[in-house]
């Protein structure tokens, strides 16, 4: 029986974002190489965007790529950006079938010319989509998105356009590469690290956090359900008492 159906679909998170973690180590345990596990993992991004599109969920921010990186093996950081490339490439038309309007988050001049173009296609042309909205973070980091992000503000300040007693959580929230999108509700970590490693940091202030053993080329649907309905057993306090909650819920 599927798990989908213990889901409350009148309670699905609006926001979800994952750190896809574990290709490496499920390659390995296979006795293959780790490109091997990314080229597997593409078929779990399929898996999960394909069941969050289903559920009505709105926001899916997949964490694909670091800042940090950059620093592994040339051949894996090559093998990678092709996939990406090729990936895109092959499911743009996937995309605007399923209504699914593609974003990007990261510092996008670092990657290769022809990784940045078909990433500017595909957003492109499913940019009228009005479906799920599919966020890519590559080459993200979030204490480089806050930096970038302050920068901004400094230079708007020193432009006079910004008067810096003015400043709040929206002005912040207002710069940084996120401003579109709400923040995630739930976010989910694959392969058993229980790290947040440079994702969303400021965004996730308020997440519920779900940590899954499960290797990312192996993460599907069914997962993906057990992430949700554990999200849903949870009470989201913002601070509060529990007594309060109930008061607010009685008060509606
Ligand atoms: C996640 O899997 C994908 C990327 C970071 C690109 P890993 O490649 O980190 O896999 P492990 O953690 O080494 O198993
Ligand atoms: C985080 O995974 C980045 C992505 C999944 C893209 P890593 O595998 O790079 O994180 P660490 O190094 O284990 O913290
Ligand atoms: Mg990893």
């Amino acid at each position: 029986m599927s798990l989908k159906l213990n889901v409350d679909p009148t309670r699905i998170p609006q926001h979800i974002a994952i750190i896809m973690d574990g290709n490496g180590r499920w390659a390995q345990e296979q006795g293959q190489d780790r490109l091997f596990g990314h080229f597997h993992g593409v078929q779990s991004v399929r898996d999960i965007v394909e069941g969050c599109s289903e559920i009505g969920v709105k926001y899916l921010t997949l964490y694909a790529f670091s800042t940090e990186n950059w620093d592994r093996p040339e051949k894996e950081v090559t093998g990678l950006m092709e996939l990406l490339v090729e990936t895109i490439r092959k499911e743009v038309p996937i995309l605007n079938k399923n209504n699914i309007c593609m974003h990007a988050i990261g510092e996008l001049t670092m990657l290769p010319p022809s990784a940045r173009l078909a990433l500017q296609e595909a957003i492109d042309m499913t940019a009228e989509n009005t479906g799920l909205n599919l966020i890519i973070a590559l080459s993200y980091s979030s204490r480089w998105e806050l930096v970038h992000a302050v920068k901004k503000i400094a230079m708007d300040v020193k432009a006079g356009t910004m008067n810096p007693e003015n400043i709040n959580q929206e002005t912040l929230q207002q710069y940084l590469s996120t401003s579109q999108f709400p923040d995630p509700e739930l976010m989910i970590r694959t392969s058993g690290e229980y790290r947040i490693s440079n994702f969303l940091l400021y965004q996730l202030a308020y997440a519920e956090l779900y940590f899954t053993q499960t290797r990312w080329p192996e993460f599907r649907k069914e997962n993906l359900y057990e992430a949700i309905v554990d999200f849903q057993n949870r009470e989201r306090r913002f601070g509060k008492t529990s007594e309060q909650l109930g008061d607010a819920l009685t008060k509606n």
